[in-house]
């Protein structure tokens, strides 16, 4: 299929990122070997992965949507739902709850006006926890987009999201 079909038929993806699909799996094996990239740089252009992207994605890679969401899904990094212009993932894995990670997620919270899942009214930042993050002898460890953060106490909250709202990402 061509690209003109290719970008016509799901009218959701620009041309340009529908001709890199295409050139993505035509250096795969199978055309599934380029299906992470994919998904990654969809969330890069939009923000997150909506069902008519993950769709139109899917019919270049010549995968079921089913297959593709579920290699989306598989991913953490991966948002398919809307999220704020900064992601904050809290480690909720054992070495960091050990650590305190209660703690620090209330006052998290409470700094933000959210529960964990939720993003903040002003579209600013989202709440998410993630599994170990791999930083687990600075516990509690956090992410906010690329920037690592641990040991996070309470108090240090205030000045790490105050911080993180003056950056641009
Ligand atoms: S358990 Fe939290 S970073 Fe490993």
């Amino acid at each position: 299929m061509s690209t003109a079909e290719l970008t016509a038929q799901g009218a959701e993806l620009p041309p340009d990122l529908v001709q890199t699909f295409i050139d993505m799996a035509h250096h795969e094996h199978h055309a599934r070997g380029a299906s992470i990239e994919a998904l990654r740089l969809v969330q890069e252009r939009f923000g997150w992965i909506s069902d008519a992207h993950l769709a139109h994605t899917a019919r270049i890679l010549g995968m079921s949507q089913a297959d593709l969401d579920g290699i989306a899904t598989y991913f953490n990094l991966l948002f398919r739902k809307p999220v704020g212009k900064k992601v904050i993932m809290l480690c909720d894995s054992v070495s960091c709850y050990i650590m305190g990670q209660e703690q620090t997620r209330e006052r998290l919270c409470k700094k933000l006006g959210v529960k964990v899942g939720e993003t903040t009214p002003d579209g600013e930042f989202t709440l998410l926890p993630i599994v170990c993050l791999g930083h687990c002898d600075h516990a509690p460890a956090m992410l906010i987009g690329k920037d690592l953060y641990g040991p996070v106490r309470p108090e240090d909250i205030d000045a790490i999201i105050d911080e993180a709202r003056e950056k641009t990402q």
